[in-house]
């Protein structure tokens, strides 16, 4: 297996990808030591190797290549020679790709960067896609790259067996054209399309809304936007609609952060509910941002007394001046191809104790089942339920 972990007490740990482009120092985002993750998988690996040409001659990669999907830029920092396009949804994966080009030697100009919510390029001669989790974004990704693809465009998807469905490959054919997948090999699997420039060019059906149910505070009845590959893009989460029950009353000018925003309708609702609170939406997701300002503008967009809003694609709290914050509400992702829960949640609620001024409060929602509380109480000293049935539980953690 390439890659043993090398221990590095700055830098976390770093691994080696050992490629037949060349060897590469990869970490994931952010440097953690006790990240037991590497920066790539399978899938990447037998990308890199197909487009090499062990098995037939090596791929033509001239012109512009666009890589999209790439996780932690394992992809992208091999490829670097052929100044490829990342385009991801992902913030974390953008630092991750600009830490793994510098810790290679490889200047940031090498990549361009560019996220699921910018133009995609008009001529697409290589397109590399590593299948995401999300087939909705998948659809939406292929739609707006589908323009910029012609009939000598090489396609190539990779993901590992479990990613790579009946439905994924009828999503290439339908968008792309004709399409067909490698044999498995250490559980991952390449998708092989050939561009089919007669195919009807369709518009993405995303974004898409729904309207929310009765019994949800301020937003009852009202319509949330959702871009591709929003947490629960179809439907109101279970765990939000109980913490939409149970949200502090806000009162006066109070800067309010949504942080981990999805489609915005917690800090819609406080918006909606707190006429002069300032609301800052905050995702790591790009799509993310774009749904919560969407949600945001549909329903409170006007008429509010004086209360602004703000979007922010970043890290968490990362950013935030120590004691520039009322109020955090937090519902934390509790699983993420992109990091461990544990570690993004614990870093949620470590940076907003450093954002909240003294007093200020983090409420959380979370299933019983992990521990948020445990977390709390090492952080704030203290924290307590606010709300709890069998299954969620809200927390109040208060900045002494
Ligand atoms: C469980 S969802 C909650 C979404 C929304 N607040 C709701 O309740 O419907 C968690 C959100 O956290 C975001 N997220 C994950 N890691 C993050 C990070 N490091 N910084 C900011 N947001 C992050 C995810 O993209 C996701 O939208």
């Amino acid at each position: 297996m390439p890659g043993r972990a090398r221990a590095s007490a700055s830098l976390g740990p770093v691994n080696r990808l050992t490629t037949p482009q060349g060897e590469y120092d990869l970490t994931r985002f952010p440097d953690d030591p006790r990240d037991p993750f590497r920066a790539w998988d399978a899938a990447d690996e037998y990308l890199l190797r197909h487009l090499a040409g062990t098995d037939g001659g090596p791929a033509d990669l001239s012109g512009t290549v666009v890589v999209s999907g790439d996780r932690w830029g394992a992809l992208v920092t091999a490829l670097a020679g052929h100044r490829p396009i990342q385009i991801t949804d992902s913030f974390l994966t953008q630092e991750a790709t600009r830490a793994n080009l510098a810790r290679n030697g490889i200047g940031a100009d090498a990549v361009r960067l560019l996220s699921t919510q910018d133009a995609p390029p008009d001529r697409i001669d290589v397109l590399l896609v590593r299948v995401p989790k999300s087939l909705g974004l998948l659809e939406d990704q292929l739609h707006r790259l589908a323009p910029g693809v012609h009939a000598g465009t090489l396609v190539v998807g990779t993901g590992m067996v479990t990613e790579i469905h009946t439905s994924t490959l009828r999503l290439f054919e339908r968008i792309i054209g004709p399409t067909r997948t490698s044999l498995a090999v250490k559980k991952a699997r390449l998708v092989l399309c050939s561009p089919d420039p007669d195919l009807a060019r369709t518009p993405s059906p995303w974004p898409r809304g729904y309207t929310l149910p009765d019994g949800v505070g301020a937003v009852s009845g009202r319509t949330v936007v959702n871009h591709a590959g929003v947490f629960c893009a179809d439907r109101l989460d279970i765990g939000t609609r109980f913490f939409l029950r149970h949200l502090p009353a806000v009162r006066g000018a109070r800067r309010v952060v949504d942080l981990g925003c999805g489609n915005g309708v917690v800090g819609t609702a406080v918006a909606l509910a707190a006429p002069e609170a300032e609301v800052v939406f905050v995702d790591e997701s790009y799509q993310a941002v774009a749904s919560a300002r969407a949600t945001y503008r549909e329903n409170a967009g006007q008429g509010r007394a004086s209360g602004g809003a703000e979007f922010r694609v970043g890290d968490g709290m990362a950013g935030f001046p120590a004691g520039s914050v009322d109020l955090v509400l937090n519902n934390p992702p509790f699983h993420s191809h992109r990091g461990t829960s544990d570690a993004t949640a614990w870093r949620m609620f470590t940076g907003s104790r450093a954002a909240l001024r003294r007093g200020g409060e983090l409420w959380v929602i979370g299933n019983r089942h992990l521990g948020y509380h445990v977390k709390l109480r090492r952080i704030f000293g203290g924290c307590e339920v606010v709300a709890s049935d069998p299954k969620f539980v809200v927390l109040r953690a208060v900045r002494r």
